[in-house]
């Protein structure tokens, strides 16, 4: 965590939206009343409330303990069995639902597909039954480089059927960083595609995938989905094409009845060390949290059309494309590529067309469609809309009411909802038929989620102080640990708080920065450490500047954000160049450093700016003052205190690095 950072909150927001009675009268939950008696019961005693949620899945064998609570490892649910792909797919086929959409998908170009819960089940049995044929077995990895196709989700069910752990990679992501992901978590087997629509042109996977692969010796096999049909390599003996594996299985397949502990999947995220960090999750406690708030938050019903936007590469992609809504046997819809493809009226017209109900996506989207113009939307029939849910970063006043206006007709709830890769599921969000909404706060905790914004010292802020947030009880979805490194997962997430003499707290830290106002409403700030967020995407500074680094020119770099319109925040890279380095003019280099992050990381993490500078400003026991870098972006000159700068005429030559 970063010392030198003082939270302090300047949002003032008093516009209060109370549920409309006809929203109300029909939601799930629907008693202010109940609620908070819910609430009082699941504070006092949150195990038994989660025991409740958890009693929602269908078990193959109920567990001993709710809670094993060994500071701070959890087991949720031990001596439990149950399985993930049963949860979400076998259990709708003794109903009704077997023959209800799961997914309803539209790719890029326009062609559609539908897979009832019967069929999805057809499917994944399959693709059990092919990565049994492979090898894969129980607490095998595999690894999943795709696009937003339903081959993803059958992918990833398949893992789940079988025992084995999926760990996806953002297929936007490059060779170098699927490469380091399959190594650390010693995959076997890669699942992917020759190509992804995006924005009209396709994105070859199966090219990035092959260099990341030969750097992997424990990958025996990769099996590679047709989408785009364009020209690739196939490694005779070790690639197979997905169509001709499935055609050879049988639809039947004995799912593994699973500990509850029983490790579901893996999926790295950006910490403030230059590493990135497998976080871990199991399958029963994170399995009951995101059906009981899938459920709960978006008022899931049967006759909705759900539309979670994220990509299956990113946590929500997991568990409010997957997991969550399939377990409530609920439609999903699910769409391939770039938002504005043909056109920035791309998501209104597919609300139109699929009478799509529920719609959750992320502030940075938001505001593009903002930019873009109301007439894309106001040209479609959104009328189909109840309810609109947020994620991903906090959402600017100006943004959530024009989401309520322009889209939600001043008809549709907004769920603005906090969680984390490591939390697994939503924490802080409103129920949405009970709880009053203010434009830019996630409102309150869920029931079972103790959740406070605390000083260093520990002690809970005023109102409307800013503060760390932290979650004072452990929750059944939250992270086990960092893939190989119990060490630092200890270190990252709990040594903030931890417990004191009489073993009394030992608190998750979260990262963020939090007030609580009057009525107890959470407001995040942001992050407190060196993670920023950009577009919605979580991005470590630290992993960005070691890729800097790694560039043959590039002595020493700082990674800042600066306010952007459209992406939340812009990244801004101070560099400084090894003397005597052979440089190209500053402009190419620019580019060629650039493309270099792109390289190393992905195109989400190219910074936008690079100044080059001589110096950078450091304290005397040599941390780069990054505060100092943000004022002089934001400002062109540093007003704050310099006192523990150690080389005061850094200041001088930083003002005049500004980008030509
Ligand atoms: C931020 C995404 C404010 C926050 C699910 C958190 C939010 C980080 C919100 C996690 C929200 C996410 N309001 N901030 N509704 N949702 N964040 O791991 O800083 O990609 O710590 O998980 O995003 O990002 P991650």
């Amino acid at each position: 965590m970063n010392k030198q950072h003082d939270i302090s909150s300047v949002l003032t927001e008093n516009r209060v939206f109370a549920p409309s009675k006809k929203f109300a009268a029909k939601a799930i939950v629907s008693s202010a009343k109940n609620l908070d008696k819910i609430r009082k019961a699941a504070e006092k005693n949150p195990v038994a409330f989660w025991e409740q949620c958890a009693a929602a899945l269908q078990w193959d064998k109920k567990w001993k303990s709710a809670l094993i609570w060994n500071y701070p490892f959890a087991q949720w649910f031990a001596g439990g069995k149950i399985n993930a792909s049963v949860n979400c797919l076998d259990r709708h086929l003794s109903s009704y639902r077997k023959n209800k959409a799961a997914i309803i998908w539209e790719g890029e170009p326009g062609d559609q597909r539908t897979l009832t819960y019967g069929q999805l089940h057809a499917e994944v049995c399959r693709a059990a039954n092919v990565l049994k044929k492979f090898g894969i077995g129980k607490g095998d990895t595999v690894a999943i480089y795709m696009g937003m196709i339903p081959e993803a989700v059958i992918a990833m069910l398949a893992c789940a059927r079988i025992g084995a752990v999926h760990n996806v990679v953002f297929g936007g992501f490059s060779s170098d960083a699927l490469r380091d992901r399959m190594l650390d978590m010693k995959a076997k087997l890669l699942v992917t595609q020759d190509g992804a629509f995006r924005r009209g042109t396709s994105v070859n996977l199966k090219d990035a995938a092959d260099k990341a692969v030969a750097e992997c010796p424990d990958i025996t096999s990769v099996i590679v989905v047709r989408r785009s049909g364009e020209n690739i390599q196939m490694c005779a003996g070790r690639d197979y094409w997905w169509g001709e594996v499935m055609k050879s299985a049988t639809a039947i397949n004995k799912p593994e009845s699973l500990s509850a502990e029983h490790p579901l999947f893996a999926l790295y995220t950006s910490g403030s060390t230059g590493k990135p960090k497998g976080i871990l999750h199991t399958t029963g406690g994170y399995l009951t949290q995101v059906n009981f708030t899938s459920r709960i938050i978006f008022d899931l019903n049967d006759d909705d059309i759900y539309f979670c936007t994220a990509d299956i590469g990113w946590v929500t992609g997991h568990s409010y494309v997957v997991y969550g809504p399939l377990s409530n046997g609920a439609t999903v819809f699910m769409y391939e590529g770039a938002p504005n493809f043909p056109d920035a009226g791309r998501f209104w017209d597919m609300i139109e067309r699929h009478r799509i109900t529920i719609l959750y996506t992320a502030p940075t989207a938001i505001r593009a469609f903002m930019k873009w113009g109301d007439s894309y939307v106001l040209k479609h029939d959104l009328s189909s809309l109840r309810l609109l849910g947020s994620v991903g970063e906090p959402i600017n006043p100006e943004a959530w009411m024009w989401y309520r206006a322009v889209v939600g007709k001043n008809n549709c709830p907004i769920v603005d909802t906090w969680w984390q890769t490591e939390t697994g599921a939503i924490m802080i969000a409103p129920i949405p038929g009970v709880v009053p909404t203010k434009p830019g706060s996630g409102t309150l905790p869920l029931p079972g989620i103790i959740a406070d914004a605390v000083r260093r010292d520990g002690t809970s802020c005023e109102q409307n102080e800013g503060g760390y947030l932290v979650i004072k009880h452990p929750w059944p979805a939250m992270l086990r640990t960092i893939v190989g490194d119990d060490e630092r997962y200890r270190k990252t997430y709990w040594s903030e708080f931890p417990p004191n003499e009489n073993g009394e707290g030992g608190w998750y830290f979260t990262g963020d920065g939090a007030r609580r106002d009057k009525d107890g409403y959470f407001w995040i700030i942001g992050r407190v450490d060196d993670v920023v967020n950009v577009s919605g995407h979580r991005l470590g500074t630290a992993e960005i500047e070691s890729a800097l680094v790694s560039h043959t020119t590039v002595a020493e770099a700082a990674v800042i954000t600066r306010p952007d319109e459209i992406k939340g925040n812009a990244l801004v890279a101070f560099v400084t160049l090894k003397s005597g380095a052979d440089v190209p003019a500053l402009h190419e280099l620019r580019e060629i450093l650039r493309n270099h992050v792109a390289k190393e990381i992905g195109h989400i993490a190219k910074p936008d700016e690079i100044r080059f500078s001589e110096q950078l400003p450091k304290t005397r026991s040599g941390k780069i003052m990054r505060r100092l870098l943000r004022e002089i972006v934001a400002e062109g000159k540093t007003s704050g205190d310099t006192t523990a700068l150690e080389d005061f005429s850094v200041l001088e030559k930083l003002r005049a690095t500004e980008e030509e």
